[in-house]
């Protein structure tokens, strides 16, 4: 295995920072690198805030439901979904941007979210680590007005980093056979191997060293889709003219 795969099957998520800040030349070789992605239609729909404030990141940590580590982190990131920047740019050739395109609002958060991903690899390749924090989405109205993000924008997640003071053991993925197919999506086995994959996941949350607990996969999903996930969304996106149609 060559030393880029090593270092991407070894990711785990980091809360537990160092007090050892990050400085202006590695973060902003972090965002050159996230910068790098491939972009749909070279839109590069995205714009990084960095939140030094401390009210600001106590706000949201607490929206975040508690999340100290957005508070304690040594850089946090938030990355936001941005066409702003496209629609003013019809303006400059006097045209009028078409609102509210769903097309338009999955380019923006698929170029956000690769643009993140290779932030946070670019990151661990220097020894630092990262959360991802989806859930500023609790309350994605006051994250915007918090960061003053125009229309044609939102805060798709937050990102904290910093040099890792504590890591879990790697959380071992779904089996190869269930997320690659041949030909078809329709393979037949499907739920063998979602059992076989539950007693890996309780071998594994019962063994960890942190946060150990009796759980598996298929439940955590169970839990999670038989209850309306995040339903403010729909009327937050139509509030900044993210629409969809
Ligand atoms: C978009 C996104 C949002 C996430 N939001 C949170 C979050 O709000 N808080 C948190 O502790 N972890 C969050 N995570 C981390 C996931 O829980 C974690 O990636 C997953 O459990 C796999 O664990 P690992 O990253 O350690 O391999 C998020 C991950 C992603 C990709």
């Amino acid at each position: 295995m060559n030393e880029i795969l090593k270092l991407m099957n070894s990711h785990t998520s980091v809360r537990n920072f160092k007090d050892y800040p990050i400085s202006d030349e590695t973060l902003q070789e972090l965002i050159r690198a996230g910068q790098s992605a491939a972009s749909s239609n070279f839109i590069q729909a995205y714009t990084v805030i960095r939140v030094n404030d401390p009210e600001k990141r106590k706000i949201i940590a607490e929206l975040a439901g508690n999340q100290s580590h957005v508070e304690d982190a040594p850089l946090f990131l938030v990355f936001v979904a941005d066409l702003e920047r496209a629609r003013l740019s019809t303006t400059l050739h006097e045209e009028k941007m078409v609102h509210g395109q769903t097309e338009a609002f999955i380019i923006s958060t698929v170029d956000t979210a690769l643009m993140a991903q290779n932030v946070m690899l670019a990151a661990e390749s220097m020894d630092l680590g990262g959360v991802y924090i989806g859930a500023i989405r609790n309350n994605p109205q006051v994250v915007s007005e918090l960061l003053d993000l125009p229309d044609h924008t939102y805060p798709l997640f937050g990102m904290c980093l910093g040099y890792p003071d504590s890591k879990n053991e790697v959380k071992p993925r779904l089996p190869l056979e269930i997320v690659l197919k041949t030909d078809s999506y329709q393979s037949g086995n499907e739920v063998e191997l979602l059992r076989n994959y539950d007693e890996t996941m309780e071998a594994y949350y019962e063994k960890r060293t942190t946060a150990n607990r009796t759980d598996n996969w298929t439940r955590q999903m169970a839990r999670m889709f038989s209850k309306p996930l995040r339903p403010h969304m729909k009327d937050f996106l139509e509030s900044r003219k993210l629409n969809m149609r």
